[in-house]
C-alpha cells in the first residue's frame, strides 16, 4: 500500500516511503532484493562492494545476537565483509533491478582503497543505472588519512579527499557517504563530506564492540576455530548512538541526513527523523522480522502523521532539534523537580520499584497495607523507578 502522507522527495528522487534497506546480507542476493521491493520498501542499498570483491575472506559463524529475557534479540554482533560478487555482478543487479522496478530507489554500496577503484566502481554502477551510490568509509585510508591503520571516516582530511574523488565521478549523481559514530567530533566528518562535495551523510555504521566472551570456554564470541575478533554492533542497543550522531549532524552541519542504526519498528523511525534524518535504513530489524515488517512502518508513520494532523512526513524532520540543548542551557528550579506516582489500578506488586528506589534511588518507596506508595518529602523525582516497574504503574507528575 502506497500512502501520499509518507512519499518523500530526497536529493532529488521520489522515494514512495522513507524506509530502505541498509546493506546486510538481505541486499547481497538479487532475488531476494527482488522480494524485498515487492514486498513495499522504497529502495535499497545494496552490499558494498569493492575492486576485487571475489576474493573477500569471509569466516563462519559471523553473528552471535545478546537476547533480553524474553528470548528477543537486542544486540547482534557480526564479523561480516563486505559482499563476496564481483563487481560485474553487483553492476549486473543493479541494471536488472532498475528495469523491474523504475521507481524503487537502487543505491549500490562501494569501498575503494584509491581514486582509481573508487572512481571505477562509482562510473560501472551510474552507468548500470544506480540513483545514487553510497561510500562505505569504514575502510582503512590507505596513505591518504593522519592514519592509515584508521578508518576514511576517522580522519576529516581523508573524508574530504575521497569524497571529493567519487563526486567527480559521479557528476550529478547524489553521492552518500556513510559515517562512523566512533570518532571523538563527528560534526566534524560530516563537514568534511560537504566540503568534499558529498551530497548526504548515512549516520552511523555499525559501531565496533567485544559482542561477549564464552565463560566456559574463555573465548570470544562468536568464536571461528577457536578465536574470536570484534564485531560490527547494530540493533535495538545502538540506536541512542544513531539518535546523538544525527542530531549533532543535523545541529551542526547542514546537510541532509541518511539515519540507520536500531531501528525496530516505526516509533524508532520517527525518532531518528526527528533527529534530523530524512530517510531512515533499516538492517537487523528487516533480517530478524523479515521483509514483511514494511507493512508495519508503513502504516504505524502513515497513522501517526494522520492522527497528530502533519500535512506530510517533511514536517517530523528535525523536529526535536530545537528542544536539544546542552544541560547547562535548560532553565530550572528546585521546585521543577517532578515526584513519582503509582497507579494502584495498574500495580502488581512486584517489589522492583521498591528494592530499585531504595538502593538505587532514594529510599522514598515504601510498602503499607501490601500496597506500594511514594514518601513526597523523600522522592527527589529521578525518574528511575518509571523505567524499573514492568507495566508503566508509575508515572511523573508535576509536584
Ligand atoms: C550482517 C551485517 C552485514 C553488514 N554489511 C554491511 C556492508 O556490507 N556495508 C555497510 O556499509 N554496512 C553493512 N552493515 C551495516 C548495516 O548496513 C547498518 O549500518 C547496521 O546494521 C545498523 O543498522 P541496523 O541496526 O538497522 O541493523 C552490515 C550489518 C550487518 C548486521
Ligand atoms: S522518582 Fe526516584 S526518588 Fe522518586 S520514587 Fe522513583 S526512584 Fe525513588
Ligand atoms: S514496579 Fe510497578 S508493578 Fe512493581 S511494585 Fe512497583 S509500581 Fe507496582
Amino acid at each position: 500500500m502506497i500512502f501520499d502522507k509518507v512519499k518523500i522527495n530526497f536529493l532529488g528522487c521520489e522515494f514512495e516511503n522513507p524506509f530502505i534497506l541498509a546493506a546486510t546480507p538481505s541486499t547481497d542476493d538479487s532475488d531476494m532484493l527482488v522480494e524485498a521491493l515487492y514486498a513495499g520498501w522504497a529502495g535499497a542499498i545494496l552490499k558494498t562492494t569493492a575492486v576485487g570483491s571475489s576474493s573477500v575472506d569471509l569466516k563462519y559463524p559471523m553473528m552471535y545476537a545478546i537476547k533480553d529475557n524474553s528470548g528477543n534479540m537486542m544486540t547482534l554482533g557480526n564479523i561480516d565483509l563486505i559482499s563476496e560478487h564481483p563487481l560485474i555482478e553487483v553492476a549486473r543487479v543493479v541494471k536488472k533491478l532498475k528495469s523491474k522496478f523504475p521507481s524503487k530507489i537502487i543505491i549500490p554500496s562501494i569501498m575503494g582503497r584509491n581514486k582509481k577503484e573508487w572512481q571505477l566502481l562509482t562510473k560501472t554502477l551510474i552507468k548500470s543505472g544506480a540513483d545514487m551510490i553510497e561510500c562505505s568509509f569504514s575502510c582503512p585510508q590507505g596513505n591518504i588519512g593522519e592514519d592509515p591503520g584508521r578508518m576514511l571516516a576517522q580522519s576529516a582530511k581523508a573524508t574530504e579527499i575521497a569524497t571529493s574523488w567519487v563526486k567527480e565521478a559521479a557528476k550529478d549523481i547524489p553521492v552518500l557517504i556513510k559515517i562512523t559514530p566512533q570518532v571523538t567530533d563527528i560534526t566534524e566528518i560530516a563537514a568534511a563530506v560537504k566540503k568534499g562535495g558529498g551530497d548526504a551523510v548515512v549516520v552511523t555504521n555499525s559501531v565496533l564492540g567485544l559482542i561477549g566472551i564464552d565463560i566456559e570456554t574463555g573465548k570470544p564470541l562468536p568464536t571461528v576455530n577457536g578465536y574470536g575478533s570484534y564485531a560490527g554492533i547494530t540493533g535495538p542497543s545502538v540506536k541512542p548512538i544513531t539518535l546523538k550522531s544525527i542530531s549533532q549532524v543535523a545541529k551542526g552541519v547542514g546537510i541532509p541526513i541518511l539515519g540507520v542504526g536500531g531501528v525496530s519498528n516505526y516509533k524508532d523511525a520517527i525518532e531518528l527523523m526527528m533527529a534530523g534524518a530524512s530517510i531512515v535504513q533499516i538492517g537487523t530489524a528487516a533480517m530478524y522480522n523479515g521483509f514483511r515488517i514494511i507493512d508495519s512502518l508503513n502504516d504505524g508513520l502513515n497513522n501517526y502523521l494522520l492522527r497528530k494532523r502533519f500535512k506530510n512526513v517533511n514536517e517530523i524532520i528535525g523536529k526535536a532539534l530545537p528542544f536539544l540543548v546542552g544541560l547547562d542551557e535548560i532553565e530550572y528550579k528546585k521546585e521543577d523537580a517532578p515526584i513519582a506516582k503509582i497507579n494502584q489500578d495498574k500495580c502488581i506488586q512486584c517489589n522492583k520499584c521498591y528494592i530499585a528506589c531504595y538502593d538505587g534511588g532514594h529510599q522514598a518507596i515504601f510498602i503499607e497495607n501490601d500496597k506500594l506508595d511514594v514518601d513526597k518529602e523523600k522522592c527527589v523525582g529521578c525518574g528511575f523507578c518509571t523505567g524499573v516497574c514492568p507495566v508503566d504503574a508509575i508515572t511523573l507528575k508535576k509536584r
